[in-house]
């Protein structure tokens, strides 16, 4: 469970059988518990006091705590990473953007980036690779409209951040380094447009940021940093795994691509079904802090916990026929893919906004594409999704 390759081939069967026989598992490689049920990765998500997020939060930091320090956690200035009350003032200061009628007003803005992105993979024609043409891409361009950074910078700013999350997992030491040094890149980088802000204000998220107090307290400029940092990392990496992996999905069934294109008005239950079957945030970790029984277990004060929403998500209490990939699934909106509680995913509308317009103009635009060669997994233990994913365009 704390191996990148388990979760780049097909780990649900693994994950079925913890389910059903060891749901509370001891990782012991790993050196946390593992949570596998709907119902106990729903409970712990719920309970912020005795599963904190005060810490390390991700498999690979939990797994080798050398390279958490090294990776310079900032526990408490960042969403992820704090619990209440402090997560709540994090979170109180952009929460308002991120609001389902906020980010509406984004609507046309995103279908005119979709349509950039597509008209250029479109042009190249032939065999593509549809991460690197078109899912890598409009998830940056998104959060850079959504911050207010630069559409320009969109490309340097993807490189960035793939370096960055290619710490999350790969074993080689040389990626971790190189990890290191994109995040120190990204960080002078956003230093530089916040103090832009700082002395010119504009109305974009950045400004608030930059202008951000908690308490009467002006936002330390480190933590303005991170907090960019982390929308610009959290909202691209899982928005493109689920547009790679959910295009795969579909027109790997041609049934379910049939009834797509024949009632569109599917899609917003095809994304909360690719949501759900992808899984793309794999799960995240908690700190227990005072004894606590889960399904016979004793989970130890200062244990970790991973909450598999990967293998929640397929569970067969919740879901008939879990591992089947079904558009007009009746509850797919159950999942727990941006998670559960407080700190439930601040980019769900977001996220879901740009997914429908992706899927809704792809199926307009690219009706004949077509699949051609097998898709290559990532390896990584934060994200399931996919690096390479060749794809045929007819002209
Ligand atoms: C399909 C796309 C996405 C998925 C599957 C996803 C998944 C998740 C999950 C599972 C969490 C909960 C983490 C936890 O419980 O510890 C989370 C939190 C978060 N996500 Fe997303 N996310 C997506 C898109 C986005 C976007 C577009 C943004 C921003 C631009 C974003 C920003 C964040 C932030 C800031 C948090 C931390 C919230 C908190 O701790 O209060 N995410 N996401």
């Amino acid at each position: 469970l704390d191996d990148p390759d388990f979760y780049a081939a097909n780990p649900h069967p693994a994950l079925r059988q913890l389910r059903t026989c060891e749901p509370v598992y001891w990782c012991e490689r790993g050196g946390f518990w593992a949570l596998t049920r709907y119902v106990d990765v729903r409970s712990a998500a719920r309970d912020a006091r005795v599963f904190s997020s005060a810490g390390n939060v991700m498999i690979d930091e939990v797994s080798n705590l050398e390279r958490a320090a090294q990776r310079g956690l900032e526990a408490g200035e960042l969403m992820l990473r704090s619990d209440p009350p402090r997560h709540t003032k994090l979170r109180r200061v952009v929460q308002q953007a991120f609001a389902q009628s906020s980010v509406q007003q984004l609507q046309n803005d995103i279908r005119h980036i979709v349509e950039k992105r597509l008209n250029s993979m479109v042009e190249s024609g032939g065999t593509v690779d549809f991460v690197s043409q078109f899912s890598q891409t409009v998830p940056m361009d998104v959060v850079c409209l959504f911050l207010g950074l630069p559409a320009a910078d969109a490309p340097f700013l993807k490189k960035l951040a793939s370096v960055q999350a290619g710490g999350h997992g790969l074993e080689s030491g040389q990626a971790f380094e190189a990890s290191v040094v994109a995040r120190r890149e990204l960080f002078d980088y956003l230093n530089d447009q916040l103090a832009q802000r700082r002395r010119t204000p504009t109305i974009d998220l950045l400004t608030v940021l930059a202008h951000a107090q908690i308490d009467d307290q002006p936002l330390h400029e480190a933590t303005q940093q991170l907090f960019a940092a982390d929308l610009l990392i959290a909202g691209t990496e899982t928005t493109d795994a689920t547009i790679s992996g959910g295009l795969y999905e579909l027109f790997s069934r041609p049934d379910q691509l049939g009834r797509l294109r024949r009632q569109p008005d599917l899609i917003e239950n095809a994304v909360e079904e690719m949501l759900r079957f992808i899984s793309p945030a794999i799960g995240m970790v908690r700190m227990v802090t005072e004894d606590v029984r889960m399904s016979g277990k004793l989970l130890r004060r200062h244990d970790h916990v991973a909450l598999l929403f990967i293998a929640a998500n397929r569970d067969e209490s919740v879901w008939q026929q879990p591992d089947e990939f079904d558009v007009e699934r009746a509850n797919a909106r159950q999942h727990l893919a941006f998670g559960f509680g407080r700190h439930t995913c601040i980019g769900i509308w977001l996220a879901k906004l740009e997914l429908r317009i992706v899927f809704q103009m792809l199926l307009e635009r690219c009706p004949d594409l077509e699949l051609v060669g097998e898709p290559v997994p990532l390896a990584s233990t934060l994200v399931k999704s996919l690096s390479r994913l060749p794809v045929r365009i007819p002209r």
